[in-house]
């Protein structure tokens, strides 16, 4: 009972090693961890070095793209302090643009791959460090992940809606700016994409100069569709917009999306579950799907969605 207390009342002055407790518990109390902020100093200090010797000289010390190497580039090194871009790029897109480089998610390949120099463990610190230099402050539950739609066709330019509609938030209509007036979305044509391109990524970005490719030779991007109908149907956005239904409820998360795709139309597997007695939900673009949305929305919000077949066939 008393011989740990005794032991150190003979080695220390009592009054001395309660002052040294009492400090400490004081440190400990104004730590971030325990105010349950971003991660301890401790955790920080492994990624903080990684990221002065590996990254500092082309993203600065402070991260705001400003390194002496940053010169050098047609596109500059990110301001990865930007937490109003940064923040809602989840851990996995940033994870995988510094193991593999910019490439691999369309950006510049001046931002180099690390994989072979970091290993994953190191990766995640240097990621805890770039988190930690964010102004708005980072928080790990504002982040939206990824989505990966299913039966994406390669396009022939990997343009990302990640990157145009999440991190920079442009508008949908911006680019689809027919929605509002017409049967069709529209998708935007070479010369609105070179308003933005003919000065960024232009020089350093393959997938970028693509875009002044197509508009040397005159062409339009030939886009692979994913949402078509068949031509017996009618369908028009106008109507749909305007009643104030978002894109995302036909769409999906598409600012989520580094690759847009989705499961459309009536499928042999839906059908063979329905002859056995289940209900799979309708599958996008279904006659089904439509026809229980109109249903759904003229009995909830008394809206005049046709039910009859000719306004759908012609
Ligand atoms: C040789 C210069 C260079 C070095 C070294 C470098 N980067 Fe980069 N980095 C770039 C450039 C240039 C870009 C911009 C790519 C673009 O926007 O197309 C970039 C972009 C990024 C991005 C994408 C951010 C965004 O805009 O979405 C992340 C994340 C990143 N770098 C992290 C790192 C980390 C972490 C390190 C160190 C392990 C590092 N970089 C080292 C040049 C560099
Ligand atoms: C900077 C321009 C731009 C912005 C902003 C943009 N898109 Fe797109 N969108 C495109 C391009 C280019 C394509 C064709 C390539 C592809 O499918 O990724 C496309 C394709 C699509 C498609 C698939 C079309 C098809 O073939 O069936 C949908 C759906 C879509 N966008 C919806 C949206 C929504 C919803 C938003 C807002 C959250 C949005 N887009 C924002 C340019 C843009
Ligand atoms: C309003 C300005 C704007 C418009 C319009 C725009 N972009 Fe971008 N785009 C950007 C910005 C900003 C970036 C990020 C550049 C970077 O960090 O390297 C970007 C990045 C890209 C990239 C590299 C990253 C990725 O998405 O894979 C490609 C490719 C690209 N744009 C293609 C297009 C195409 C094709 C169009 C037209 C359909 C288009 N952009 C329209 C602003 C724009
Ligand atoms: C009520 C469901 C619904 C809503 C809401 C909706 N779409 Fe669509 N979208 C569709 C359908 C169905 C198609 C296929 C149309 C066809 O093949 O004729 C489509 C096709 C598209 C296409 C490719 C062809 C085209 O029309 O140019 C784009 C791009 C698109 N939508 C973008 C958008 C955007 C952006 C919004 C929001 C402003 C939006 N959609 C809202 C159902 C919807
Ligand atoms: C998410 C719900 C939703 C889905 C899915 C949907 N619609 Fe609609 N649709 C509506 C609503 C709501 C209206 C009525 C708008 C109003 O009352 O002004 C409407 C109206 C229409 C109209 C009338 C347009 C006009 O000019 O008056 C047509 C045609 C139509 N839809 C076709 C379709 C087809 C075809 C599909 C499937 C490919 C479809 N819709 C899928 C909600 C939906
Ligand atoms: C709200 C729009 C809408 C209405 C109302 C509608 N349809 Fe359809 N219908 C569609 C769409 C979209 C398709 C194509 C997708 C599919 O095959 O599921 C379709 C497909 C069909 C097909 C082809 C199915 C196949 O297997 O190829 C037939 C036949 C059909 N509809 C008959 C009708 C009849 C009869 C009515 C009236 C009782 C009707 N539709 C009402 C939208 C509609």
């Amino acid at each position: 009972m008393n011989t740990g207390s005794t032991r150190a009342g003979r080695a220390l002055r009592p009054g001395f090693s309660v002052t040294v407790v009492l400090i400490a518990v004081l440190i400990w109390l104004g730590s971030p961890t325990w105010a349950g902020a971003a991660p301890a100093a401790l955790d920080l200090q492994p990624g903080q070095a990684l990221y002065a010797t590996q990254c500092a000289l082309c993203h600065g010390p402070s991260g705001q793209g400003d390194g002496p190497s940053a010169a050098g580039f047609a596109t500059k090194p990110s301001n990865l302090a930007d937490g109003r871009l940064m923040n809602g790029l989840p851990d996995d897109f940033l994870a995988n643009v510094i193991r593999h480089g910019g490439s691999v998610e369309g950006l510049s390949p001046g931002m180099p791959a690390f994989g072979e120099y970091l290993s994953d463990a190191q990766i995640r610190q240097v990621i805890l460090h770039v988190r930690s230099l964010a102004l708005p402050p980072f928080r790990a539950a504002a982040v939206v992940p990824i989505v990966t739609a299913p039966r994406a066709p390669t396009q022939p330019i990997f343009f990302s809606h990640l990157i145009h509609a999440g991190k920079y938030r442009m508008d949908c209509q911006y680019c689809h700016a027919d929605a509002r007036r017409s049967e069709y979305a529209g998708l935007p044509s070479v010369e609105r994409c070179l308003g933005c391109h003919k000065i960024i990524g232009a020089l350093d970005n393959p997938e970028i100069a693509k875009i002044q490719e197509y508009a040397g030779r005159g062409q339009p991007i030939p886009w692979v569709r994913i949402f078509k109908l068949p031509e017996f149907t009618y369908f028009t956005h106008k109507a749909h917009v305007r009643f104030g239904l978002a894109c995302q409820t036909c769409h999906g998360p598409i600012e989520r999306m580094r690759m847009v795709g989705a499961e459309t139309g009536p499928s042999l597997a839906d059908d063979l579950k329905k002859l056995v007695g289940f209900k799979p939900p309708p599958r996008p673009l279904t006659m089904g799907w439509c026809v229980a949305c109109h249903r759904q929305q003229n009995a909830a919000h008394s809206a005049r969605a046709p039910l009859d077949c000719v306004t759908c066939h012609h």
